[in-house]
């Protein structure tokens, strides 16, 4: 009995056949929305009646004739030129939500996708020996919801975390730390994830600014570092033992500030740009020996009609260097390769940067000619905009450095936690408890401020607007739920029963049809590639909530029976929120 189907598409079945009954040789979409007027509105009549050349009113009359009502349905009238308002009945609203609360995989009624397939999705990738900044934010926070919504609709999602881990910088390491052994020991572990981080961090980061003096300083030094590079991608035992401690060492960071996000990364998922490095020859091969790739002054490349420089001289997607080295777009075309014939992808989403955009066009298209790509396999860019400070310039420092994503969280969670406590005027968290809660609303209010706005878009990082408790903020959702976890503490913590035989408030109706959305929000919020859908949905929830609870008293309502089914209204409002926010990443903590 898990999937429950929704108030509207049971409307939207019964207008639907309603129509067939009146137009049988048209298979017509009623064009179902909610509506301030009644609790829906049909508009397709009028197209209908316009290419059956009868009156729409007449027709839409007709069909009104047809419509089952009773049940679901409790009143269907004709209004305006001919569209259809419809009402619903108090009884099916609360059976509806009942039918929800008691799915016993506790997916509150929300059915799997039909035809799920397997997406590979690409995100979250930092690149080695580098500092996170606030770009790899947006990467990581989107990506993981997507992996969530996806995953919750019954997707089969492989994640994968294509670090930059390879290129020539690494030669120039390398040598340095053949030359200098210490420097990146570890002083005592103390068992502290962020000190280790931060302390693997600042190691790379002097190592790395001591390697770059020398290599722009030293000549010899240089030809060392060069001769290093060929050793690396040759295999060479020793060099490929002391890549690896700058991967360790990078690893050690990353999963600090991943840790700090209150996200998992699994190290099966970290398949970096090393990772396709033994199938890099073999690509240039097919591609060169299928005609889509061909060499043009020494180089091997791919052209396109419609992608011109500025000069109007084509610009070609470079899979070999003259030289012979191969760049970020052959382990791209690798890594396609990869996902398609070994992991058997249907769908690989790519969590990237927009100004990448003509990047993954070129490689999308380049795939598509060689036959990797195709309709049973496609592939798609979700890409998203630039984070913005509040001048509404590329966020900087202000001595016009790129911010690191550690001081960023760090100080969102501080901003948190001077909320938290301010708010609790009662005295009644522990310390413990206040930095707790404190993470949880500073992360929360980052991931939300993301994921709220659309991903294409630029945003402004704004922390006073993120932590502020009034407008739509994950902190006023947090505080939403956790108000509604007081009132079902208050009614001793039983889970409320539904009352169907109740009538219902203006508000209560909102609310219900609302809740009643969840599962058509989180399928096209996933379909679409679109988690600011979700984050939409749910701040109407805690809104409409709010405006249930100003006019609604629920633990002094007038019968038991219905302070019993408002009680229930709350448990399935909070539990719905409560899943909205896990699929963004952002927890709800049962007391604020
Ligand atoms: N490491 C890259 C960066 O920091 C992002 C990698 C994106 N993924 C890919 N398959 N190219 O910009």
């Amino acid at each position: 009995m898990a999937p429950v189907t929704s108030l509207t598409a049971s409307v939207h079945q019964r207008l639907a056949s309603a129509l067939s009954a009146v137009l049988p040789e048209t298979d017509a979409d009623p064009l179902l929305r909610r509506s301030d007027r009644a609790d829906y509105q049909a508009n397709g009549i009028l197209a209908l009646a316009k290419k059956a050349k009868t009156n729409p009113r007449d027709l839409a009359a007709q069909v009104v004739a047809q419509v089952t009502t009773g049940d679901v349905i409790k009143e269907v009238e004709v209004s305006g030129p001919g569209f259809l308002n419809i009402t619903i009945a108090d009884r099916a609203i609360t059976e509806n939500l009942a039918a929800r609360a008691a799915d016993p995989e506790g997916r509150l009624g929300v059915p799997f996708a039909e035809h799920p397939g397997t997406t590979v999705i690409d995100y979250a990738q930092p690149n080695v020996a580098k500092e996170m900044h606030v770009g790899h934010l947006r990467s990581a926070v989107i990506g993981d919801a997507m992996v969530k919504l996806l995953e919750f609709t019954g997707e089969n999602v492989v994640r994968r975390h294509h670090i930059g881990d390879w290129g020539t910088q690494f030669g120039m390491l390398i040598q340095y730390l053949d030359e200098h052994p210490h420097e990146l020991d570890h002083k005592a572990d103390t068992g502290d994830t962020a000190a280790s981080g931060q302390e693997a961090m600042s190691n790379l980061d002097r190592l790395y600014k001591a390697a770059r003096k020398l290599f722009d300083s030293d000549e010899e030094f240089k030809t060392r570092a060069r001769r290093r590079v060929v050793d690396l991608q040759a295999g060479e035992p020793r060099t490929r033992e002391l890549w690896q401690r700058f991967v360790d060492e990078s690893k050690i960071y990353f999963y600090s500030v991943f840790e700090k996000l209150d996200m998992e990364i699994r190290d099966e998922d970290i398949v970096g740009e090393s990772g396709y490095n033994d199938m890099l020859a073999e690509t240039c091969r097919l591609l060169e020996e299928a005609g889509v790739a061909v060499r043009s002054e020494g180089a091997l490349c791919v052209f396109f009609d419609d992608i011109k420089g500025p000069d109007g001289k084509p610009v070609p997607l470079i899979v070999q260097k003259s030289d012979g080295g191969y760049g970020y777009a052959a382990t791209d075309l690798s890594a396609i390769r990869d996902r398609v014939f070994n992991l058997k992808a249907n769908t690989i989403l790519y969590v990237v940067d927009a100004r990448q955009a003509l990047h993954f066009r070129m490689v999308f298209e380049t795939a598509r000619r060689a036959g990797w790509l195709g309709d049973d396999v496609k592939a798609h860019q979700l890409a998203f905009g630039t984070v913005l400070g509040k001048d509404g310039k590329p966020f900087k420092t202000r001595e016009g450095e790129t911010v690191r994503l550690v001081d960023l969280l760090d100080e969102a969670i501080d901003r948190a936690t001077a909320v938290v406590r301010e708010k609790d005027t009662q005295g009644q968290l522990s310390e413990e408890e206040i930095a707790e809660r404190g993470a949880q609303v500073g992360i929360g209010a980052v991931k939300y401020a993301d994921l709220s706005t659309s991903a294409s878009r630029d945003y402004k990082f704004d922390l006073d607007q993120m932590v502020s408790l009034n407008g739509d903020t994950s902190v006023y959702l947090q505080y939403a739920y956790a108000r509604i976890q007081s009132i079902l503490r208050k009614a001793g913590d039983h889970r409320p029963a539904a009352h169907p035989e109740l009538e219902l408030a203006e508000a209560e109706r909102a609310l219900g049809l609302h809740l009643d959305a969840f599962a058509e929000t989180v399928h096209e919020a996933a379909a679409e590639y679109a988690p600011h859908k979700l984050a939409a949905y749910l701040y109407q929830l805690a809104t409409l909530y709010t405006g249930f609870y100003d006019k609604c008293p629920v633990l002094k309502a007038e019968s038991p029976a219905q302070v019993e089914n408002r009680l229930f209204l709350c448990d399935i409002t909070a539990r719905t929120l409560h899943q909205g926010m896990a699929l963004l990443g952002i927890r709800t903590p049962e007391r604020l």
